[in-house]
């Protein structure tokens, strides 16, 4: 069999620094499925751009079409507006390939802190299930009357049936392989359009899977929930904007942003699916040596896994475990001293 093709984004900042380190992990795990993946490595970035005037090139996104998966580091840079780097890739390409479901997992891992106290390993473990494509993010609306005191700006959220009724179908599938629990974050106490056919819709689609518990949360009460009580939420199912604000909150409280994983997927594979930490390009760190590789790492057992290659993303998943448990090679954002590279070693190592 061809081996799997996979375009590479390193991006900027930290970006390309831990994606290098995920694909030297997946290389070595993807011998226990006796499988090879060809890493096609694109130079899009800001500086990229800053060269070309473009951040995807004439002909990039059929290119990237060609690809069996896409793993992505981070966009976005100090010196080059979001508005053109961000909005010139990522959030394009959710939409163009239809990677409406965001998958966002948490787990309090053995010999992790959590900033919260007495939290036991494992006692924090949900997934938060992203609406990728429309909602809060859909880029309709203006400006007027720019500069003037009477400026005006218009951001229009876009909430269709179908696209809530397919994400959360997919968080009741999830929901079927772990503990049967859905939570639908929601707003419509404020947001009276939106966010009523949300949770109308919520309600529908729950009818089809009477073997789920449900229920439905305000957002700004389920912020302070997972603060205050992690360990009851098992799948949340979120519109883009507070599914994206939730998962740095449910990344921090299981130890760090660096070890928060994300896939963009297409389910029906019509389009690659891409892979992503769920943290930036940390710029405040870039450069140093010394940013957590394992986000990366994980995105990219999320990679194996899509691709079917599963003895090789459970093995990339325990040999995480396994050096976090250890505390062999910790780097700072886990209160250690160690660089990107040694944890890199230390994972290289337990595989
Ligand atoms: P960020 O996630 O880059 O950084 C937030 C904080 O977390 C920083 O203190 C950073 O040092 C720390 N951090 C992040 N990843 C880390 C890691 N692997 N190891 C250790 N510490 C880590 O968020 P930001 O600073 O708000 O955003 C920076 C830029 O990245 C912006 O341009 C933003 O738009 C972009 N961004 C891109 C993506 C993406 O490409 N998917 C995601 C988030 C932010
Ligand atoms: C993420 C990021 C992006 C998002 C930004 C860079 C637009 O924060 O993937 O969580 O909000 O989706
Ligand atoms: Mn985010």
């Amino acid at each position: 069999m061809a081996p799997f093709r996979v375009a590479v984004i390193g991006g900027d900042g930290i970006g390309p620094e831990v994606i290098d380190e995920a694909i030297r992990v997946a290389d070595a795990a993807l011998r226990r499925d006796g499988a090879s993946l060809e890493w096609n490595r694109l130079p899009w970035s800001s500086a990229h751009y800053k060269q070309t005037g473009q951040m995807v090139p004439d002909g990039g996104w059929e290119l990237l079409q060609k690809h069996d998966a896409i793993l992505m580091g981070a966009i976005g840079s100090p010196d080059v507006p979001d508005t053109v780097t961000v909005n010139g890739l990522l959030l394009p390409m959710r939409r163009r390939f239809d990677q409406y479901v965001n998958l966002r997992p948490s787990y309090l891992y053995d010999g992790v802190q959590s900033p919260l106290r007495d939290k036991a390993p494992g006692s924090i473990d949900l997934v938060v299930y992203r609406e990728n494509t429309e909602g809060e993010y859909s880029p309709i609306g203006g400006r007027l009357y720019q500069s003037m005191p009477a400026e005006i700006a218009i951001q229009t959220a876009v909430f269709t049936r179908r696209g809530c009724e397919r994400i959360m179908r997919a968080a009741f599938e999830g929901a079927r392989r772990r503990r049967k629990k859905v939570i639908s974050i929601t707003k419509s106490n404020a947001l009276v359009y939106g966010m009523t056919l949300w949770d109308e819709t919520f309600k529908d689609v729950a009818k089809d899977y009477p073997d789920i518990q449900t229920n439905s949360l305000l957002v700004d009460a389920a912020a302070m929930d997972l603060v205050r009580k992690p360990e009851v939420f098992d799948v949340l199912v979120a519109s883009n904007l507070f599914g994206d604000i939730l998962t740095d909150l449910s990344a921090i409280v299981t130890g760090s942003v660096g070890l928060a994983a994300s896939a963009n997927i297409n389910p029906e594979r019509t389009y690659p699916s891409m892979f992503e930490p769920v943290h930036g390009s940390a710029p405040d760190i870039a450069g140093k040596g010394v940013a957590n590789p394992l986000a990366a790492v994980l995105s990219v057992g999320l990679l194996l896994d899509h691709l079917g290659l599963t003895k090789s993303g459970d093995a990339l998943r325990s040999a995480v475990a396994a050096v976090l448990k250890s505390g062999a090679a910790r780097t700072p954002d886990l209160g250690g001293s160690a660089g990107t590279a040694d944890v890199t070693r230390a994972v290289l190592a337990a595989l």
